[in-house]
């Protein structure tokens, strides 16, 4: 099967979009510390990590992949499976306190920037190793744990998924999103 096409491969796909939006984020709060908040390319980024990183992709890991690898004998509350549960959780927090600091950093106050700042690089060193060991542990473990036949139906499953509205959002508004993040603020 092209890599494209199993399951781990779309995520891994996945992946490396979530990595160039996490450049993005890098190179705004960069800016910010020197002064060059951009709140509203912020908010964007945080709409993505929201909906595309969280909602789309670890509900895809969550919902799909997760049970399947459990089904197959791989423990739910200890070893890879359980770490990657924890992170997805910490994930969504910082998302969350980048939001709330978001809506208190219009007045222009520091405090929330300095909230903001703290949870942006917190997300980017969670993301980066979540990511890292996604791809290279868990998911070399779930290609060889995962038969064709249950490659085949997490891939419609997760086709399923990906047919979703996010909050409105189609997954191709979402890529989009990304690529027009990337083209204003990547490297
Ligand atoms: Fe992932």
């Amino acid at each position: 099967m092209p890599e494209r096409t199993t399951p781990t491969g779309m995520l891994r796909d996945e992946h490396q979009l979530i990595l160039k939006v996490l450049d993005v984020l890098e190179r705004l709060v960069e800016k910010g510390d020197k002064g060059e908040w951009n709140l509203e390319a912020l908010k964007e980024c945080v709409t993505f990590f929201r909906l595309f990183a969280d909602a789309c992709h670890h509900g895809k890991e969550e919902d799909l992949l997760f049970p399947e690898l459990e089904a197959r004998g791989m423990p739910r509350h200890e070893g890879p499976i359980a770490v990657m549960l924890f992170e997805h959780k910490q994930g969504r927090a910082l998302v969350g306190e980048m939001a709330q600091a978001l809506s208190a950093a219009h007045g222009g106050e520091a405090e929330p920037l300095v909230k903001l700042e703290g949870a942006a690089r917190g997300y980017l060193q969670l993301l980066r190793g979540h990511i890292q060991k996604e791809d290279n542990v868990l998911f070399n473990m779930a290609d060889f744990m995962v038969d064709r036949p249950g490659c085949q139906r997490l891939c419609e499953q997760y086709d399923v998924v990906c047919a979703r509205r996010f909050e409105g959002h189609t997954k191709a508004n979402l890529e989009a999103m990304a690529a027009d993040l990337q083209s204003k603020y990547g490297a």
